[in-house]
């Protein structure tokens, strides 16, 4: 497949098998990421691979995180929703948490960094792609939350930049027709 067409290819998939993707599959997503575009060669990533209870160990934390912003527990709809964010690490055999560190020299400049890392992960989801594997990039509030960094050593200034969800699709390939670019662009200086 080219570029071109891993890149029109990749979905994000949601709902993915228990099965274990070999070591040999992440270890080339990771590989790519470390490919990405990085001003000043910063090489901001840092990357967390959670297999087993380590995913289990984040969605405790996701879970107090969110009881920690509600009003009331005790509910039946209160413990459902608790339920299901202590679970929801568990919805793929391998989460990798992608993480934008600090910038090491002052010329760089943080989103910099961020935005290298954005470049990075979208590495790994096309390597995943072209590999068979389906991933999701996941955010939300556990993403900023400053007591999840701290389980990953990053500082409350650091950045979560995405959980990525892998393993092998357990539903159809999802279709996305995105809004040709032609709406979204603008042409100056010629014909
Ligand atoms: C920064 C970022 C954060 C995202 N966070 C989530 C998320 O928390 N939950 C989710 O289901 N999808 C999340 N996504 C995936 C998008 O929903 C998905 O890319 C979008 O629906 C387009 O679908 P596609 O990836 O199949 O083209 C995120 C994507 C990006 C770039």
């Amino acid at each position: 497949m080219s570029v071109f067409d891993v890149i029109r290819h990749r979905r994000s998939v949601g709902k993915v098998k228990p099965d274990m993707p070999p070591r040999e599959k992440i270890e080339r997503m990771l590989e790519a990421a470390t490919y990405a575009p990085n001003h000043h060669i910063t090489e901001p990533w840092r990357f967390i691979v959670l297999t087993g209870p380590a995913r289990e160990a984040l969605g405790e934390l996701m879970e107090q995180s969110l009881r920690e912003k509600m009003l009331e527990t005790e509910s039946e709809k209160a413990q459902a929703a608790l339920n299901k964010e202590r679970n929801k690490p568990l919805r793929a055999p391998v989460v990798i948490v992608v993480a934008s560190v600090k910038p090491e020299t002052p010329k760089t400049v943080d989103i910099e960094n961020v935005e290298a890392v954005a470049a990075a992960i979208q590495n790994m989801l096309l390597v995943a792609a072209e590999e068979g594997l389906a991933t999701i990039w996941r955010s939300g509030e556990p993403s900023r939350d400053p007591k999840i960094k701290a389980h990953f050593d990053l500082s409350p200034e650091e950045h979560i930049v995405g959980f990525v969800y892998v393993g092998y699709p357990a539903i159809p390939h999802p279709e996305r027709f995105p809004t040709p670019y032609q709406l979204k662009t603008e042409w100056r200086g010629q014909e």
